[in-house]
Formats: C-alpha cells, structure tokens, sequence
C-alpha cells in the first residue's frame, strides 16, 4: 500500500514536472508570435549560426555579467581620479561589477553594471535607475586597454545622469519596448523629447539578431520543420530578390549616421523596405561633404568613385553579413583586384614600397585610419582628449602623410 502511494506521488510529480518543462521550453519572444528567436535557427543553419553567434552583431548589447564585461576590476588601472578628493573605481562585489564613486576616502554612490554595449573598439554600460538606463561616466577602450572618461562625459567631475534611451537601443539591439508617461505634450511621436519614457526591461532582446536582418521568421520554421523535404526557402525575405538600394539599406538602417531626421522606429525595418521612409539624412552626398568615420560607413563608401561607377559595389561585397571584418587586411586586397585588373600606379607610388607589399596593401593606402570627430575621451588625469579611430571607407587617393 504504501509503495503504491510514493508509487503514484512520483509518477504525479513527475508528470507535473514534464508539464512546467514543456511550458518553459516554448519560447516567447518579446517581439510577438511572427519571431521565433535566434536559437530556433540553429538545427538548419548551424553555419550560419556558429559564426553569427561569435560576431559584434550579436553581442552589440549584452547583460553586463561577468565575461560579458571589459576592463580591470580590483586591481591594476581599475581606478579613474577625477581630482585629489575624489575619484571612481571599478569594482567586483559577489558576482555583480561596480563603478563606485569615493570622495575623501568615503563611498557616496555606487552603481551596477546592467548592460554593456559594443566590444570591439570600445565598451560603454549602462546602470538601471527608476525605470530607465544611464550611461556609467567611465568606458573601456581597446586602443588604450583601459578605462577613460565615456563619449563626451567630463574628466573633471562624476557625471550618472545621461539617460540612454530607445535610440541607442534601435541601432545596438533587437527589440526594446518602451512607455511614455507624464508626457507635457498630447502628441505621442516617436520624436518628442520631452516625455519620459518607462523601459521595460523584459522586452529587451540583446544584440542585432538573425531576425533583425531576416525579419521575422517564426512561419518561415514551422513551415520547414513540417516540410523538411523541401529545400527551397519558404516564408522568408531573400536578399538575392533584393535589389542594390534594399540591400544597401538593411545596413545603412544602422550604419549611415544619427543627425538626420527620424521617421519611424528602426525597429520597424524589415529587409525590402526603403530606408528614406525611416530615416532622412539632411546633408547631401557631395564628395566633399564631411561624415564621421564612426557609425557612417554608408555614406562614406557612397562618395567614392568605386561605389559610385561600379554601380554594384554594397556592403556584401567586401562582408560577410554573419561574421566580424576581417583582420586579415591582405584578404581585402584580392576583391579590390577583382574589379581593378591590370591596375598600373606610378613610378612615384612603385618606389614607395615593394611590388608585393604594395599588392596586398591596398587598404592601408585608399582606406587610411581616421579619427572620429564624433567620439572623443580623456584618460584619468589628462586634460587631452585622445582620438577614436577607424578606417575610412570612402576609398580613394590619400596624400601619404595624411595617413
Ligand atoms: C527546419 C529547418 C529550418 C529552420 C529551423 C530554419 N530554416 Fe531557414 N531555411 C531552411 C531551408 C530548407 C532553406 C532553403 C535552403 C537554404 O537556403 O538553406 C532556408 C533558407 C533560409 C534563408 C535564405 C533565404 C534565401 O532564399 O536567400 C534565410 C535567410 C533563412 N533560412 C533564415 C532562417 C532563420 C532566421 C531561421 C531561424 C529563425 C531559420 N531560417 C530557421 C530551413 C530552415
Ligand atoms: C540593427 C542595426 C544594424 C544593422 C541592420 C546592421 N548593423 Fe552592422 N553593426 C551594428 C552595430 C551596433 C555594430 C557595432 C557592434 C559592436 O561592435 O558592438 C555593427 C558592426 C558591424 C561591423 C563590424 C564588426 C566587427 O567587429 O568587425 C560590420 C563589418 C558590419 N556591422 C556590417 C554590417 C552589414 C554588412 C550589414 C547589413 C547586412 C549590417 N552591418 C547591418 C549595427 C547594425
Ligand atoms: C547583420 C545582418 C544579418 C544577421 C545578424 C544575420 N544575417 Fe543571415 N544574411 C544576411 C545577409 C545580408 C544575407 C545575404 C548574403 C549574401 O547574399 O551573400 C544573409 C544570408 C543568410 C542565409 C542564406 C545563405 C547564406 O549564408 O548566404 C541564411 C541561411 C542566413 N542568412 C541565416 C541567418 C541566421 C540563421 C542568422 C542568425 C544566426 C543570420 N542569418 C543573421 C544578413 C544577416
Ligand atoms: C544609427 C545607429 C546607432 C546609434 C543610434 C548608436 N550607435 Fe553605437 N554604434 C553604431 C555602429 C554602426 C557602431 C560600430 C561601427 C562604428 O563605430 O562605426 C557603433 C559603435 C558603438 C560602440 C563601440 C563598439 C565597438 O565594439 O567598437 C559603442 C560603445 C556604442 N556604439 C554605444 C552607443 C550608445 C551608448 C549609443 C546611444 C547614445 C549609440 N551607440 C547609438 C551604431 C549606432
Ligand atoms: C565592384 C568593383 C570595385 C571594387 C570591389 C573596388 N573598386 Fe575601386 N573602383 C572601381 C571603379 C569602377 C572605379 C572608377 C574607375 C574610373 O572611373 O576610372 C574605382 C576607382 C578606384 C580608385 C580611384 C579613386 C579616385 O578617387 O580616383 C581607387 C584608388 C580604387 N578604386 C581603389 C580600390 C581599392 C583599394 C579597393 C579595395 C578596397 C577597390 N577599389 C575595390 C570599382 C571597384
Ligand atoms: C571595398 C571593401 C569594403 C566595402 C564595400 C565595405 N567595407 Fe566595411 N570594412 C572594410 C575594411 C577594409 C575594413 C577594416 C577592417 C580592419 O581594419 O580591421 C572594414 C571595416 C568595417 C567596420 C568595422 C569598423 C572598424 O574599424 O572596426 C564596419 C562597421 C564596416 N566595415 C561596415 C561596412 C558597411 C555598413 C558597409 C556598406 C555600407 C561596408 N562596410 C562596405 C572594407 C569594406
Ligand atoms: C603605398 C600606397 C599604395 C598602395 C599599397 C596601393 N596604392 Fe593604389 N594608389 C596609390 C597612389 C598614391 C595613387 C595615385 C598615384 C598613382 O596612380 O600611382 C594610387 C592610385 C590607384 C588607383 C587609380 C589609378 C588610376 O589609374 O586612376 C587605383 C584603382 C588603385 N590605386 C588601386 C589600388 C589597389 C587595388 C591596390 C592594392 C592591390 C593599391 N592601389 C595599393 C597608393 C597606393
């Protein structure tokens, strides 16, 4: 009898344990029932998933645990003076990261990393305050290994009180869904500044995600998952229907700048849709024109003479939309070569550097490192601003002490 009863316990506990797993496994993505969520890509396309997986894309944003975060903490250049008073410190208490303010010697406030943005060139974080994100006044930069004041922010004073909103979100992230309360005006644009938005921070889906680019693709997989015979790709948008201008536009909805002016949501951006219903650039493209390194490839790249009297040249052309750019500069060369066959430089330019160098250097010369105007920091200490730098990609002829 009484075997029979822990029998029948079990066997009910277990069936109620089946039913809580089987709830939990069903994936609910916060951008509705039309997502299916990255993971759901994986038995298909695991190729595409593996290098995506490992790319700046998907970790554009991130939770900020450990791992996920750059930098010194507890030790080392953990440590940014802002004068003999005070200063800020990087620090690890139990599992959770830290930017601690000290004046005199005492703590004043503290603040938790909760989500980290970028990983490559530089990394910024945000604290949670309220319902809303701000910006931590200290970032890691790659270039100097080390801490320095974040974009903009003073080296003089602590400054906690610059709200990161849904914009950096739109280009750095999948989805974020926001409120607007108290606003001053009736008017809910997209735009207005002056009401505050409530981030919910459950809508968050960090990084650039293969729906992002793929749009969503929940029918596209229960299609397949049904039909595993067929292999032609049903449900889903392919960029080999798009043409030049759609596909230059699913990046430049991220990578052609943030001063013009904003039409919709970035979010609202599927593949085949026309960037100029989203976003209005106010300048325009005359080769003289001046756009900034960082966050303007677009543009840039329109401006010279290859993307301009090729008529084909797009972002695909030198990138692999799945994985990071290659370090390997010498690999860039090999496309260049693939439309400037039988290229001749100058004596001048030939005695510069040897005939191999020069072949597989093309990008160093046309594509030289420039700095941001856009981005610039201070280290601890130091009333100089330091320069962010990135290639250029309006490709052209550069004076070669301009490099
Ligand atoms: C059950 C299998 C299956 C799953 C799961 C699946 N796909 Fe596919 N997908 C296919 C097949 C089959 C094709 C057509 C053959 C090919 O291009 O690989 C395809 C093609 C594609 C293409 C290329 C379309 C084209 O014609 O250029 C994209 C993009 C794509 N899938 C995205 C996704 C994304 C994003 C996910 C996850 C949300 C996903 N797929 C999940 C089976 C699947
Ligand atoms: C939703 C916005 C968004 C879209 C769409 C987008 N990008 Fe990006 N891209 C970013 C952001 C943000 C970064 C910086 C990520 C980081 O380093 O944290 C980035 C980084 C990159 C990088 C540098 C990665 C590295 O570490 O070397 C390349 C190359 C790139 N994007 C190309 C593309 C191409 C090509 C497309 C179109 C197929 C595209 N992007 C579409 C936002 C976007
Ligand atoms: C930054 C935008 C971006 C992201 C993120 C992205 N893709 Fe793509 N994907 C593209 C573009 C652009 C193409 C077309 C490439 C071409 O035509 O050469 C493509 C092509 C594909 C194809 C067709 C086969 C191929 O490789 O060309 C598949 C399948 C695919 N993507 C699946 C995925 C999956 C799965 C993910 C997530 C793990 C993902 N993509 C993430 C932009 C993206
Ligand atoms: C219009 C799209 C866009 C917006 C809006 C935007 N970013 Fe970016 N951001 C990019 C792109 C693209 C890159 C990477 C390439 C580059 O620097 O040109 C980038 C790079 C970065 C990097 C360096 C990442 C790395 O790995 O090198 C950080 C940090 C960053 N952004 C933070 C922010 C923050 C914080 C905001 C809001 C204040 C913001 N971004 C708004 C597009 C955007
Ligand atoms: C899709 C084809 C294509 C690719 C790829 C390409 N180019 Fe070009 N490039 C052109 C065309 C077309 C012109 C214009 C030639 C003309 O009008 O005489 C050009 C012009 C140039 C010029 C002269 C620019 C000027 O302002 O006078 C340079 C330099 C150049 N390319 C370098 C490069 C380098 C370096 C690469 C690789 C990073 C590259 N190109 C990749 C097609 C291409
Ligand atoms: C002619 C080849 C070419 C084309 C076309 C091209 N890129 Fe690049 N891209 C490069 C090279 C070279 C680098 C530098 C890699 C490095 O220095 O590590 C680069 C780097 C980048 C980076 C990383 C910035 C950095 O310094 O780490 C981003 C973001 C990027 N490209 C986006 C784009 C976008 C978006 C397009 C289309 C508008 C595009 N690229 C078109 C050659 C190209
Ligand atoms: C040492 C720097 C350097 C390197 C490396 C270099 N170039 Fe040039 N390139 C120049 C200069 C300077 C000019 C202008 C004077 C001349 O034509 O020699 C030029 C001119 C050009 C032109 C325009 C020629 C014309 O007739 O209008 C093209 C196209 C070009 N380069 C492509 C390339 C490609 C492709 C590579 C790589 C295989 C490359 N360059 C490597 C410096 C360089």
């Amino acid at each position: 009898m009484k075997k029979t009863c822990i029998f029948f316990a079990i066997l009910v506990l277990a069936v109620f344990l089946s039913n809580c797993t089987n709830k939990s496994d069903e994936y609910i993505d916060p951008r509705g029932t039309d997502y299916a969520g990255s993971e759901s890509c994986i038995d298909c396309h695991k190729t595409q998933y593996d290098m995506a997986l490992q790319s700046s894309h998907f970790k554009a944003t991130a939770p900020a645990i450990l791992g996920n975060v750059l930098g010194d903490f507890d030790k080392k250049d953990h440590v940014f003076i802002y004068d003999k008073n005070t200063k800020l410190v990087m620090e690890q208490r139990n599992d959770s990261l830290y930017q601690v303010l000290y004046k005199n010697g005492k703590e004043v406030e503290a603040h938790r990393f909760e989500i980290v943005f970028g990983t490559k060139h530089a990394q910024t974080s945000v604290y949670w305050r309220e319902n809303n994100t701000y910006e931590l006044p200290v970032s890691y930069y790659s270039s100097i290994k080390g801490w320095a004041t974040s974009p903009g922010f003073p080296a003089d004073k602590p400054y906690f009180d610059r709200m990161v909103m849904k914009d950096c979100y739109s280009c750095h992230a999948s989805n974020i869904s926001s409120r607007n309360v108290g606003q001053k005006s009736t008017e809910k644009t997209f735009m207005s500044m002056d009401v505050e938005d409530i981030i919910d921070p459950k809508t968050i889906v960090y990084g650039i995600d293969c729906e992002r680019c793929h749009g969503p693709a929940k029918a596209h997989v229960e299609f397949h998952v049904k039909n595993p015979d067929v292999k032609v790709a049903n449900s889903i948008t392919s960029y080999k229907s798009l043409n030049r201008e759609q596909k230059l536009d699913a990046c430049a909805l991220c990578h052609a700048g943030n001063d013009g002016m904003k039409l919709k949501s970035r979010f609202d951006f599927k593949p085949g849709n026309s960037l100029s219903d989203f976003y209005r650039e106010t300048r325009s493209i005359t080769d003289t024109a001046k756009f900034d390194v960082h966050g303007n490839q677009f543009r840039l790249m329109s401006q010279s003479k290859c993307f301009i009297n090729s008529e084909k040249m797009d972002c695909i052309t030198c990138h692999n939309p799945h994985e990071n750019a290659s370090k390997n500069i010498a690999s860039y060369s090999k496309i260049c070569m693939s439309c400037h066959q039988g290229l001749k430089h100058t004596e001048t330019t030939l005695k510069t550097m040897s005939g191999s160098l020069l072949a597989t250097n093309c990008v160093e010369c046309h594509m030289p490192k420039k700095s941001s105007g856009a981005i610039k920091f201070q280290l601890s200490n130091s009333k100089q601003l330091s320069n962010y730098i990135l290639r250029t990609h309006k490709i052209g002829i550069y004076p070669a002490n301009q490099k």
